[in-house]
């Protein structure tokens, strides 16, 4: 059974980059100790940014054990690197470029690609060969970073999608009207229920109402609501004006 989210709620952005990027550097640590690598998805949106910012400064950037981490990503959008709304060209910025993590161990979504079905299963066959993974299992992250999107989306899971039904794919193609850039790639529920750990990152008063509705237990038709670990720790890392219409806001 999974078991209930544990709700962190911290003052304002500034900490929640602190407490997340902490959280992140002892999950490495932890996952190399057991076994020998530390496997990270990077949720993407604007809220991780400063995040991995705070991962690539001193003093959490010495205390990475950067040689044994291998990055992945959620969710991309159909633009390339360069773009401004990439991704992995925020994350590339923000951390990647200034941390001694090997090339060879980020693997980004090619969300340029022409055929975004084959890139989906591009990056199957990417995870499937980076985890060990034997045909039909499922690959199980350390730890997977998610933003949330104020219809309830998370990664590229948006409400009423028909991927939210995906039990075989890994990884898939998504076209999501509501969003900016609808053409997407996505990794799947049944990938985020498998890991170890997830995090979720959510800042600011506009996120407020979906942050109730996702942790109510009336919301499983929620994106962000259907992220249940079967087997691992799931965590919501919210601010103050994120967490401002939780029950338990006050008590903190
Ligand atoms: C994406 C994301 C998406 C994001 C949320 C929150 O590629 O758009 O992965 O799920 O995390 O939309 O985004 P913000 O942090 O920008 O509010």
């Amino acid at each position: 059974m999974d078991a209930a989210p544990e709700i962190v709620i911290v003052p304002d952005p500034a900490a929640l980059a602190e407490t997340a990027a902490r959280a992140i550097v002892d999950t490495a640590l932890e996952a190399v100790a057991a076994r020998g690598r530390f496997m990270l998805a990077l949720a993407g949106g604007a809220t991780p940014r400063t995040t991995y910012e705070r991962l690539a400064a001193a003093p959490l950037r010495e205390r990475m054990p950067w040689d044994r981490t291998f990055v992945f990503f959620g969710d991309e959008r159909a633009v390339p690197p360069e773009h401004p709304d990439s991704n992995y060209g925020m994350a590339d910025a923000a951390l990647l470029s200034a941390v001694p993590i090997p090339p060879a161990q980020v693997f980004r979504i090619r969300g340029e690609a022409d055929d975004p079905e084959a890139a989906a299963a591009e990056y199957a066959r990417t995870l499937a060969t980076a985890f060990g993974s034997r045909r039909g299992e499922v690959p199980r992250f350390d730890l997977v970073l998610l933003g949330l999107g104020v219809d309830g989306h998370t990664a590229s899971l948006f409400p009423g999608s028909p991927v939210l039904k995906e039990v075989f794919r890994t990884v898939a193609a998504v076209h999501a009207t509501a969003a900016s850039i609808p053409q997407r790639l996505t990794l799947t529920l049944p990938v985020f229920n498998a890991a170890a750990r997830v995090i979720f990152l959510v800042s600011g008063a506009e996120k407020a109402k979906v942050v109730k509705a996702a942790l109510s237990d009336q919301a499983p038709a929620l994106p962000a609501a259907m992220i249940r670990p079967t087997d691992g720790r799931l965590t919501w890392v919210l601010d103050r004006p994120a967490a401002a219409l939780l029950p338990v806001a006050e008590a903190r």
